[in-house]
């Protein structure tokens, strides 16, 4: 059975996947480009400059290097004031809990977030020591759908992906962990992470013992 659990972190362990979607509306607004909830849902998990560029061909616009990584560093200002009041209350519902459980357990846990705020966010929450490795975004070659990530977080928990559960909100992340070989706990809306081998609504209903005795994990209604 598994032996390491490896996280996503916005949307699955804080509901920082609601401040990015702020930020990104934010810059499309002032960009004029139209942002509905399944562009944003599209969004998810993809990088800073990749969720950039999908934004512009969204809209049809073209802007020269300077002015792309200008936008970059606007979005990311606005997402950082976002955070800035984060504290331990912004864990999501179970996921102390789930940490907990999974390390009791024995098995190792790392964090697979293409953010580069992932460390900041993780001091700020209070639980940097309960992960064995975070991968450092800014060492990634591609991103989530990429399997890079995840493969990443294996190779440094010293775990095959085999034996790894990946858990993830956005589609490109379950799709990620799915390329890696790994099995997908999926957290959000069954419709959008049709890939997972299973869904639950959020790490609440998060029940270690099922994942690790019920290999392979079956798809929850
Ligand atoms: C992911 C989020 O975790 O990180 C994306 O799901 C975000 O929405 C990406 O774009 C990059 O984050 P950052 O903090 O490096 O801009
Ligand atoms: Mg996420």
């Amino acid at each position: 059975h598994f032996r390491a659990v490896i996280f996503d972190l916005d949307g699955v362990i804080t509901d920082t996947a609601r401040y990015h979607h702020r930020a990104w509306k934010r810059l499309a607004d002032e960009l004029n480009i139209d942002f509905d909830e399944a562009f944003a849902e599209n969004l998810k998990g993809i990088d800073r400059r990749a969720s950039l560029q999908m934004i512009l061909d969204r809209g049809n616009v073209a802007v020269d290097g300077a002015e792309f990584e200008h936008l970059c560093e606007m979005k990311n200002d606005w997402y950082r004031e976002l955070i800035g009041s984060m504290t331990r209350d912004d864990l999501l519902p179970g996921a102390f809990e789930a940490l907990k459980a999974v390390r009791n357990a024995g098995l190792r846990i790392g964090l697979a977030s293409v953010s580069r705020n992932a460390p900041t966010i993780l001091e700020r929450l209070g639980i940097t020591d309960m992960f064995d490795t975070v991968v450092d975004a800014g060492l990634l070659k591609r991103g989530k759908p990429d399997p890079e990530i995840f493969l990443k977080a294996a190779a440094d928990l010293g775990v095959d992906p085999e034996d790894c559960l990946g858990v993830e909100d956005a589609a490109s992340g379950v799709a990620a962990i799915k390329a890696a070989g790994m099995a997908a706990l999926g957290i959000g809306n069954p419709s959008v992470l049709g890939q997972a081998d299973a869904v639950i609504s959020g790490l609440d209903d998060f029940i270690l013992d099922e994942y690790l005795f019920e290999a392979p994990i079956e798809q929850a209604s």
